[in-house]
């Protein structure tokens, strides 16, 4: 078990597809994707189509985010026994190889290079990561309009090396505690912050019972790509993806 315990940041999961089944490959997620031919530009016709993401409003993508908890409650009627039937079939295939989850989470700001390796071998998705891994975040821009608006924020917090994982920064905790101190004067920061929270407490609660949906099926196996399984899904629930937001919470 010692294994399981490693500080690898990626705890052992597969990282090379190159001559291997990943899920998007089992689910032959290039065909179902390639049936979504928007008509126009609008990009509500592709929530039209397949009545998921639009990163735009976060009030919609909160309302996502609650469907997708939801439909655990189905999967977790799958019994070990049934899933034990299938899933030597998987191979290595695993969701861990979603590039389209890390995308949401480099989005979000979650940031880390080693998970884009499962791609490296498919260079348009590699390509479309690396953008977004360079790219600032929903979390970096928030930070961006608070010193718009005139609070101080710590200059490292703005211009940043945007690949870098976010660490906790003190002004920014203060920024969030003025806002929320004073929220008739900040009415729109007020009222983003509480959608970030709102945002970040829906995807607890997927990370949550994610893992305790793969903790019921398979307790404590491996996960089909490689990493500790329920172990490593735990740790991933501890992520924070907008610490000071929560931190302004005890200075309140
Ligand atoms: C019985 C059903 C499921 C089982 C047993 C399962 C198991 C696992 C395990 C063990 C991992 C860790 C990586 C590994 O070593 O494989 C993982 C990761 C992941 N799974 Fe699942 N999973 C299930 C259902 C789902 C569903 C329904 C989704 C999405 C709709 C999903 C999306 C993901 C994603 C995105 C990751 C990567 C998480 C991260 O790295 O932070 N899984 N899964």
């Amino acid at each position: 078990m010692a294994q399981d315990n490693a500080p690898s940041p990626a705890d052992g999961a597969r990282l090379d597809f190159s001559k291997a089944m990943s899920y998007g490959d089992y689910l032959h997620l290039d065909r179902m994707l390639a049936a979504q031919q928007p008509r126009s530009r609008d990009h509500n016709e592709m929530l039209f189509i397949i009545q998921r993401a639009a990163f735009k409003m976060l009030a919609r993508v909160a309302r996502v985010m609650a469907q997708l908890n939801q439909s655990w409650d189905v999967l977790a009627t799958l019994t070990p026994a049934e899933y034990s039937s299938f899933r030597d079939d998987l191979g290595a295939a695993s969701g861990f190889q979603s590039f389209q989850y890390r995308a949401i989470e480099f989005l979000l700001g979650n940031k880390d290079a080693v998970r884009m390796e499962p791609h490296r071998h498919r260079a348009e998705i590699f390509t479309g990561l690396d953008a977004l891994h360079r790219e600032s975040s929903l979390h970096d821009e928030a930070i961006r309009l608070l010193r718009r608006r005139g609070f101080t924020i710590d200059r490292e917090c703005v211009e940043r090396d945007w690949r870098a994982a976010y660490a906790f920064n003190e002004s920014v905790c203060e920024a969030w505690v003025a806002v929320y101190r004073s929220t008739a004067g900040n009415w729109d920061l007020y009222e983003l912050a509480e959608k970030l929270v709102d945002l970040e407490d829906a995807f607890r609660q997927w990370r949550f019972r994610h893992a305790t949906t793969v903790e019921r099926v398979i307790g404590l196996k491996r996960g089909t790509g490689g990493t500790s399984g329920v172990n490593y899904l735990r740790r991933v629930v501890e992520v924070e993806l907008f610490p000071e937001l929560w931190r302004a919470r005890t200075a309140l």
